[in-house]
């Protein structure tokens, strides 16, 4: 505009000072051209202000377009899951019905076979070994069955003061372990009020789990301290360890790297953890699932979930 405007005013003084008609008419030329100089100026400067507009526009368009792509996936991911558990609901209510009766019949069969010790055969070492085997497999599968629908169906929890340490050692018994892995439970011990059953079905998944991560063999520590009004519960591994890009997701459920795991051991575990209103945690070099649990559980804040 300052140009324009000084353009103009020497056009006007060139006009009234210059006496000849050809100064005024080359004054007038050279006027003209100024004024579609400056008015090339202006329409380069709006030109690249456009572009410059249109350039930040198609920006934030491509950002909105990503985040909108990553919500659906998300969303997409979450249905699947929700799907998945409730596929997974239908059948394994359907599946615990069909095991519980056999695997009772066959829990009762062995029960009465050790109560008759008078048979020579039934008593020789090798025999009862094979009886505790097959007693502790099915309650292994009873477990496992009782893990799918703990998950499912969340029952509230039937409480009473109970030996952590006891009930630990009992877990521990329920379980095969291999002879390269040596399990050991701290001397500690600290009354909780729980629910045995339930704890005892994180302590075996815990337990289970790290068994599994040591193939080649190796140690189980859980340790017992008594913090408090706490009491806390560490399973200390000295297997392989959990990659960094999943140990956010063990918690997960369905999230396994096992070909015939469920991925819901954990799952339940928190579940059961939290409804106890208490916590459980991961950390790695060396593999430790640390439960944090209150040693009294006031009724009313019980949630019902
Ligand atoms: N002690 C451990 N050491 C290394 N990895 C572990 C340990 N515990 C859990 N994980 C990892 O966490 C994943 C989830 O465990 P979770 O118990 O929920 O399911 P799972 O063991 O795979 O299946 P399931 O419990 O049904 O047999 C496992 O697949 C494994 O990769
Ligand atoms: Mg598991």
């Amino acid at each position: 505009t300052i140009v324009c405007m000084v353009i103009l005013i020497s056009l006007v003084d060139a006009i009234f000072t210059s006496s000849s008609e050809d100064e005024i008419t080359r004054s007038l030329l050279l006027g003209v051209i100024a004024m579609i100089a400056v008015f090339a100026v202006i329409v380069i400067t709006i030109n690249k202000n456009l572009s410059r507009l249109v350039k930040m526009r198609t920006e934030e368009l491509v950002e909105q377009r990503n985040n909108l792509e990553n919500l659906v996936e998300e969303k997409t991911e979450a249905l699947l899951k929700t799907e998945r558990l409730s596929a997974i609901g239908e059948l394994s209510g359907r599946l615990a019905h069909d095991l519980r009766n056999p695997l009772s019949v066959m829990k009762m069969s062995v029960d009465l076979i050790k109560q008759n010790p008078k048979d020579t055969k039934i008593s020789e070492p090798n025999v009862t070994k094979r009886l505790d085997l097959i007693e502790k497999s099915i309650d292994r599968i009873s477990h496992q069955v009782d893990d799918v629908l703990g998950y499912v169906r969340n029952s509230p929890l039937s409480l009473s003061s109970t030996s952590l340490r006891q009930l630990i050692k009992n877990s521990v018994e329920k379980i095969n372990i291999p002879s390269d892995v040596n399990v050991t439970v701290s001397k500690k011990d600290v009354l909780v009020d729980c629910d045995s059953v339930k704890l005892d079905a994180v302590f075996i998944n815990l337990i289970v789990n790290s068994i599994q991560a040591m193939p080649e063999g190796g140690n189980l520590e859980i340790k017992i301290f008594d913090r408090d009004n706490m009491a806390i519960i560490e399973f200390i591994d000295t297997g392989k360890g959990i990659p960094d890009n999943i140990i956010s997701k063990v918690f997960e459920p369905l999230f396994t790297t096992k070909q015939k795991g469920t991925g819901l051991g954990l799952a339940s575990c928190k579940n059961i953890v939290e409804q106890h209103q208490g916590k459980i945690t991961v950390k790695n070099n060396p593999t430790t699932f640390t439960i944090i649990l209150p040693k009294s559980i006031s009724i009313t804040n019980l949630q019902t979930k």
